[in-house]
């Protein structure tokens, strides 16, 4: 078997992560690959950031084929030569040809490394990163002759660090394409990197796996973190906006007499009686506050609103129901746009998203709801009077 080993310190692991790896399953014609946090790197660390370097990791890699993730480094007290870890995964796989992957910043600096000559006999040697640089011809030509080892290697555009994605993680831009939303789910929910911790909110999100299927649920969670980042933008509370987005669609598969029921305390607008598929949103509100005994008034108005609007929205309202439009599950022509649209400028944001939906619906010969050239009329007059 073809082995690769790529180890690093994830701090956090990103989207580069994930694209490297399959590039080089793909172009080495790898049978497995092992990604391997780093137990001790040279930068002093908490006991605590192992842990969840590792826990990021795992959540990152969870649906990609063929890859593996070793704690081996991770468990080990003492700080981890590479050498070493190649020796015991020689014995681990002796049959087996071992490529171990690293950064083409590593090359000038490989000769240095500790027992470099037992590495070159144990794997080969893969860079990654921007290749044809003539820096890069010389470390490939340093090491062919200390070592008489042929470096392979693969030209990857590296545009994301860790080190920018922890910058980033404070402001309110959008990160998803940059960093899985589950490990930025887990980022907030540990409260890693100064972000304020949404652990608070963990029952209820155990609870609501009983209500909605796994799709909805990942959407839930797609709402409920592009909600934080929106909210951080747009300077309300993010540990809200993500329970509101949590919450959104609790009701959404409950039998419409049910739904029924649940509105019954609520002022409902003729056209969500007249498509039912708008029911949830007024239902989910009454549901969270007769279950959970949720007051909150922007909360719940937040869920409430979140698939037709109203006239005199909220910033909270509009982050929820643009949360629910853009987050990183969804898949549409134009989503990237939308979301870029988003974190400049809210109100332009919501008159292109119901335009893209009034589009959608002329095409499929569907009815217009009133409210949505309701809402866009009175955004656009407000944008006007503004000017
Ligand atoms: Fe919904
Ligand atoms: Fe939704």
């Amino acid at each position: 078997m073809k082995i690769g080993v790529f180890g690093g310190t994830f701090d956090p692991v990103h989207q580069g992560h994930i694209e490297l790896v399959k590039t080089a399953i793909e172009e080495l014609d790898l049978d497995l690959l092992y990604v391997m946090p780093n137990g001790n790197p040279p930068h002093k660390e908490k006991e605590w950031d192992k842990k969840h370097r590792l826990g990021m990791v795992k959540l990152a890699f969870r649906n990609i084929p063929k890859v593996e993730i070793s704690d081996y480094e991770i468990n080990k007290e003492e700080p981890s030569y590479t050498y070493e870890t190649l020796t015991d995964f020689q014995k681990e796989h002796p049959d087996d040809e071992i490529y171990f992957l690293m950064g083409m910043d590593n090359l000038s600096y490989f000769p240095n490394w500790k027992h470099p000559e037992i590495i070159c006999k144990l794997a080969k040697l893969v860079f990654f990163g921007r290749c044809g640089y003539e820096r890069t011809e010389e470390g490939v030509k340093a090491i062919r002759e200390q070592f008489g080892a042929e470096p392979m290697l693969i030209s990857f555009g590296w545009d994301i660090s860790s080190t920018e994605i922890r910058s980033e993680l404070g402001q309110g831009t959008y990160i998803f394409h940059k960093l899985p939303f589950l490990v930025y789910q887990y980022i907030i929910r540990n409260g890693l990197y100064d972000c304020p911790s949404v652990k608070e909110y963990d029952s209820f999100e155990e609870d609501l796996k009983n209500y909605i299927e796994e799709k909805r649920f990942l959407h839930s969670i797609g709402v409920a973190v592009t909600a934080y980042r929106m909210a951080i933008r747009y300077k309300e509370d993010p540990k809200l906006a993500y329970f509101a987005g949590l919450l959104h669609d609790i009701a959404k598969r409950m039998p419409l007499d049910k739904q029924l029921d649940l509105c019954k305390k609520i002022e409902l607008h003729p056209d969500e009686v007249a498509y039912p598929k708008m029911l949830h949103a007024p239902a989910g509100a009454g549901f969270v506050k007769k279950k959970y005994n949720i007051k909150d008034k922007k909360l719940l108005s937040g869920i409430r609103y979140h698939t037709m609007g109203h006239k005199d929205m909220t910033t909270f309202d509009k982050l929820i129901y643009m949360a629910d439009y853009i987050e990183p599950c969804r898949n549409f022509d134009g989503v990237e746009d939308l979301r870029e649209a988003t974190f400049s400028n809210l109100d332009e944001a919501i008159i292109k998203g119901i335009d893209t939906t009034i589009l959608s619906l002329v095409e499929e010969h569907l009815k217009i709801s009133p409210v949505l050239l309701e809402v866009r009329n009175d955004l656009l007059e407000r944008e006007q009077k503004g000017r």
